[in-house]
């Protein structure tokens, strides 16, 4: 397999949002991040593509400074996280916005507060000014006369727009959501692809979307990020992927069984 490095045109090379070096990762003999280079340009939305178990919400937890490397180093917005002091890291954290895997919506909680709760956190926010920017965050996700309702009063696709709202109410620089479609059907995926293009125009920033779904890469990536056993094994802009000649990725964007990929990546 070729390394493929799609040139990012200067636009994008000149401002990066997170840079990873050399990042490497083991629990116990399992090496799960090999190398990891990869380079999130600000402000537009950026897919970090690639199968099942290979790595990408591990990635994702280093970024938040969740997780150490044993090896590298992590860059958000040029500055470097294992200089950082606890404080900063914690500082750091709130202006990233992030959509776990699994939702992460509070049980005992209703929507309306659980979009509320960064604020309530992390702000000195009057209750009135919350309701405010509650309010907006859940209208623009469709869920403002939902606000009153339970998690397990809703459905999968309305409990990841509750998590957006949420990881969105702080207004980050950086949003990342990690598998954003995991359990939704196809029609309701692109209807959340929409709604992750929509709010990423209205507010700015950028959006880190962790993901397997190709159709949904297609969908709403400006920039795409391949990761594989571990490593960026190509990036570059959605064109220069979807045409990309290297056989892992034409297998990956495929879906084809005959290729590199095998059950054990
Ligand atoms: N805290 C941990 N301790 C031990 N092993 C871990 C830990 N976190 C992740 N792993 C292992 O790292 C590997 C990669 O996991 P990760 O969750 O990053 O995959 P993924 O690419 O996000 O997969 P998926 O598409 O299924 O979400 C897996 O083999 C997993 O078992
Ligand atoms: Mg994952």
């Amino acid at each position: 397999m070729s390394m493929l490095q799609a040139a990012p045109p200067e636009s994008i090379a000149d401002f990066l949002a997170v840079q990873t070096k050399g990042l490497k990762k083991a629990f116990g003999t399992n090496q799960i991040l090999t190398g990891t280079n990869i380079e999130i340009p600000e402000g537009s939305i950026s897919t970090v593509l690639g199968p099942s178990g290979t790595g990408k919400s591990v990635l994702v937890k280093h970024i938040l400074g969740l997780l150490s490397p044993d090896e590298g180093e992590i860059f958000v917005h040029g500055r470097a996280l294992s200089t950082m002091s606890r404080s900063e890291i914690l500082a750091l954290r709130r202006e990233i916005g992030v959509m776990f895997q699994d939702g992460a919506l509070f049980s005992s909680m209703n929507i309306y507060d659980n979009v509320a709760f960064p604020l309530r956190q992390h702000t000195d926010l009057n209750e009135r000014e919350v309701r405010q920017l509650v309010e907006e965050q859940l209208d623009a996700v469709g869920l403002l006369q939902s606000f009153d309702r339970y998690p397990k009063e809703l459905s999968g696709g309305m409990r990841k727009r509750a998590g957006l709202a949420r990881a969105l109410v702080m207004e980050p620089g950086i949003v990342l959501c990690d598998e954003p479609d995991s359990g939704l059907d196809p029609v309701r995926t692109a209807l959340l692809g929409e709604l992750l293009l929509e709010r990423q125009a209205e507010l700015g920033g950028t959006m880190i979307v962790v993901t397997h779904n190709i159709a949904l890469a297609k969908l709403i990536s400006d920039h795409i990020s391949v990761l594989w056993r571990g490593q960026i094994i190509a990036s570059g802009s959605r064109e220069a992927i979807f045409n990309s000649p290297d056989p892992f990725v034409r297998q990956f964007l495929e879906g084809d069984v005959a290729g590199p990929l095998g059950m054990d990546a």
